[in-house]
């Protein structure tokens, strides 16, 4: 008896030590880097080697300004009275929101909000944003991730079908405390490893989006993760939003990819995607360039300062042969420099 309940404890912790091995080959896991990194995401999840992927560089030759991009209203954003789940899934930190929280004036759809993710860096090189702008990285990003609750059911339906998904992303830089990021931050020593969860009080999480929210990047791509569904309609915000450099070194050391027990734990570090190819897509933006028309109003200042130095030469030529015709010339450039400032 005693030999056959030994035989059956090892034939367990072999098949226990089997399935652990062979599950890092397997299609649910993949990770950031290794063998089952990015590169080889396409093998198991061929969309990710597929058409619209994100994240993307935003730079300027893409984008294109579309007055129709109205801001979006965000409907039920305010879940103070809710509790909410806070999960270690071993890639990222999710808070579900399984509540009654939605955008509207996306495509005249409603679109149910279903669980917000962040993605980030590491200590040494807290460049960790998904989105960058203009080849810049930011610190880390913020998706808050709804789905088409008019056409879909739930998010699993929605997740692969055309306008099945709508995803907030929101930059991160550092900058002073941000009390509204601390209500997720303060609760990461308890999911720390993979699957562990904790319940957490619910808050306004519009205190989450940056300032003027109208301001935003719209562009039609993916997941950016396996399965890299190519059904995102993407809002990324202009404006960033800061955290203090406190508070993203507690995001960048608290948490593990690894289960509690497991004896070789990798850190959740690292845990963003490179920008795709963008091929002949546009970005659509809300708001005009600003850096653009600077360079533009620099640009005809320039002209104008050239035009003025050079009538000023031209006059002074005149005036040494002695010519006093130079005074016609001075409600011109009078006239110049006004047109253009
Ligand atoms: C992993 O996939 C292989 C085939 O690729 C299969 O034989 C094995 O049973 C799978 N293991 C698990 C844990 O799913
Ligand atoms: C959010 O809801 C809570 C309680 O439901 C309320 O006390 C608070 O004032 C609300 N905040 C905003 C900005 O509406
Ligand atoms: C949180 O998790 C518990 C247990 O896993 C589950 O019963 C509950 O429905 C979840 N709540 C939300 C808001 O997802």
């Amino acid at each position: 008896m005693p030999r056959r309940g030994g035989l059956a404890v090892l034939l367990l912790a072999i098949l226990r030590a089997q399935l652990s091995s062979a599950a890092p080959l397997n299609g649910s896991k993949w990770t950031y880097v290794g063998s089952t990194g990015e590169k080889s995401w396409s093998k198991k999840y061929p969309s990710c080697g597929g058409l619209l992927q994100s994240p993307i560089d935003l730079h300027s030759d893409i984008l294109q300004y579309d007055a129709s991009l109205v801001p979006l209203q965000f409907q039920g954003y305010n879940v103070s009275n809710k509790l909410l789940n806070l999960t270690n899934d071993g890639h990222s930190v999710r808070l579900n929101l399984n509540a009654d929280m939605h955008i509207q004036g996306l495509h005249s759809h409603q679109y149910r909000a279903e669980q917000l993710h962040l993605h980030w860096g590491n200590r040494n090189d807290p460049r960790g944003s998904e989105h960058t702008v203009s080849g810049k990285h930011f610190a880390a990003e913020l998706h808050i991730v709804h789905y088409n609750s008019d056409l879909y059911p739930d998010f699993s339906a929605a997740s692969d079908k055309p306008e099945g998904l709508a995803v907030l992303a929101v930059l991160i830089e550092i900058g002073s405390f941000n009390p509204a990021y601390d209500k997720i931050f303060s609760h990461l020593q308890h999911v720390r490893y993979k699957g562990q969860q904790a319940s957490v009080p619910g808050f306004n999480v519009e205190e989450l989006l940056p300032e003027r929210p109208d301001e935003y990047y719209r562009y039609q791509g993916s997941l950016t993760t396996p399965p890299c569904s190519p059904t995102v309609l993407w809002t990324v915000f202009r404006n960033p939003v800061h955290i203090s450099q406190e508070q993203l070194l507690a995001l960048e050391t608290a948490l593990y990819c690894t289960h509690v027990d497991d004896p070789s734990p990798r850190e959740m570090v690292n845990n963003f995607r490179q920008v795709q190819k963008f091929d002949e897509r546009l970005v659509y933006i809300s708001f005009r360039k600003g850096v653009i028309l600077s360079v533009a109003l620099a640009g005809v200042l320039g002209i104008s300062i050239v035009a003025a130095v050079s009538i000023w030469l031209f006059r002074r030529k005149k005036s040494k042969r002695g010519d006093s015709k130079g005074v016609i010339y001075k409600p011109a450039i009078k006239k110049e420099a006004g047109a253009h400032a």
